[in-house]
């Protein structure tokens, strides 16, 4: 049977006439809905451990927009958490994470089989889900790339160039490539868990990918990102995948045969022209509007949307912001946007 769902097709190479349209972080703190319901919850962890909650908020921006496609509600960080780190949420702040800086604390960590004991919630979201979306929405899980992940393990926190991360790939290369070995299978375990309880589609997030330079970017981004892939077709080898290595600029190019992933979502540091030139004629791109514009809305808003549909127009394309949408956006900016994909 011909695949009907927009999304499906783009991934699977066709050019549609207007790109189905979804957006990073569309469950989140710019709508009222979520806050309440998060409010409901406690705090983001128990939102996120909660299968009823969690579809509830993944529902919420398909309600009110009707995007092509819905993603889990959940977080890359839980991964490190299934794996044994302590992890909580600093309001204001974001993420902290006990560190993995040794052959010790690495040791201390779970083995990747027991993973599923923590992360089963998210699985049962994905079936609430996967009943509840309406027909032609397509069901997004998602993981954290291992290098991104690392970068938090490693750090215990968000950093702004991934420093304490870069000095252990340094100073222990071992520790190092040990710990992102162990994130990689438990990714693979994570994702396929996702696909058996209905995702239709992955995505990896490797928000820091651009923070590697050299040989460093092909073996700690590309390469396993191509192993989790792999592994992914192996056991479902009709489940696209989308690869998001964030800030790879040029390095763009080639990078679907290199992963081997159905998609690469770009950011903003790319034009939508080169990417056309440079990235799509190797199959289908995702991206990428400068989710500022979600802030500022207006003209700039409706110009930028227009460029980024007509320089992608000749080959498969989602739209998508090149970032999560962020707190301070203007629900009715997001409506534009639509608006102006889907009417030109
Ligand atoms: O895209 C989606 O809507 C799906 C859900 C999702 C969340 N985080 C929910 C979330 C996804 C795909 C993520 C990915 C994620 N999480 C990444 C990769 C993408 C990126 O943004 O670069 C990263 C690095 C994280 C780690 C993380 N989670 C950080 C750094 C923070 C704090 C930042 C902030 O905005 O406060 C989070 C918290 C988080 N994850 C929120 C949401 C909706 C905000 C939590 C809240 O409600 O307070």
């Amino acid at each position: 049977m011909a695949q009907q769902k927009t999304i499906l097709r783009a991934l699977a190479g066709e050019t549609l006439p207007t790109p189905p349209i979804w957006m990073m972080r569309q469950a989140g703190r710019y709508l009222p809905e979520y806050k309440a319901t998060r409010a409901q919850a406690g705090d983001f962890l128990s939102l996120c451990y909660n299968p009823d909650l969690a579809a509830e908020v993944t529902l919420q921006p398909i309600r009110r927009y009707g995007f092509d496609a819905a993603i889990l509600f959940a977080d890359i960080l839980l991964l490190p958490q299934a794996l044994g780190a302590d992890l909580w949420f600093v309001t204001g702040e974001g993420p902290r994470l006990s560190t993995i800086t040794s052959a010790d604390d690495l040791c201390a960590l779970k083995p990747a089989s027991a993973i599923h004991d923590t992360l089963s919630p998210i699985y049962e979201t994905v079936k609430i889900l996967s009943r509840e979306l309406p027909a032609e929405t397509t069901l997004i899980g998602f993981a954290g790339a291992p290098w991104t992940v690392a970068t938090y393990m490693i750090a215990g926190q968000g950093t702004p160039d991934q420093g304490p991360a870069h000095a252990l790939k340094a100073e222990n290369r071992a520790v190092f490539e040990a710990l992102l070995d162990l994130i990689t299978i438990g990714t693979i375990d994570y994702l396929s868990e996702q696909i058996k309880a209905g995702a239709e589609v992955v995505k990896l997030f490797d928000s820091w990918a651009g923070s590697l330079q050299g040989d460093d970017f092909t073996n700690y981004a590309v390469k396993p990102a191509a192993r989790i892939t792999a592994a992914l077709k192996a056991r479902h080898p009709d489940t696209p995948v989308i690869a998001f290595p964030r800030g790879a600029g040029e390095r763009y190019a080639g990078l679907h045969a290199a992963i081997g992933a159905d998609c690469i979502a770009l950011d903003d540091g790319v034009s939508a022209d080169w990417a056309a030139a440079n990235v799509q004629p190797d199959g289908c791109v995702q991206g990428n509007l400068k989710s500022s514009h979600m802030v500022t809305g207006g003209d700039d808003l409706i110009r930028e949307t227009r460029h980024i549909v007509d320089a992608l127009s000749n080959g498969p394309h989602i739209f998508n912001l090149g970032h999560g949408i962020t707190p301070d956006a203007d629900p009715e900016n997001v409506q534009l946007m639509i608006d102006t994909v889907r009417g030109g």
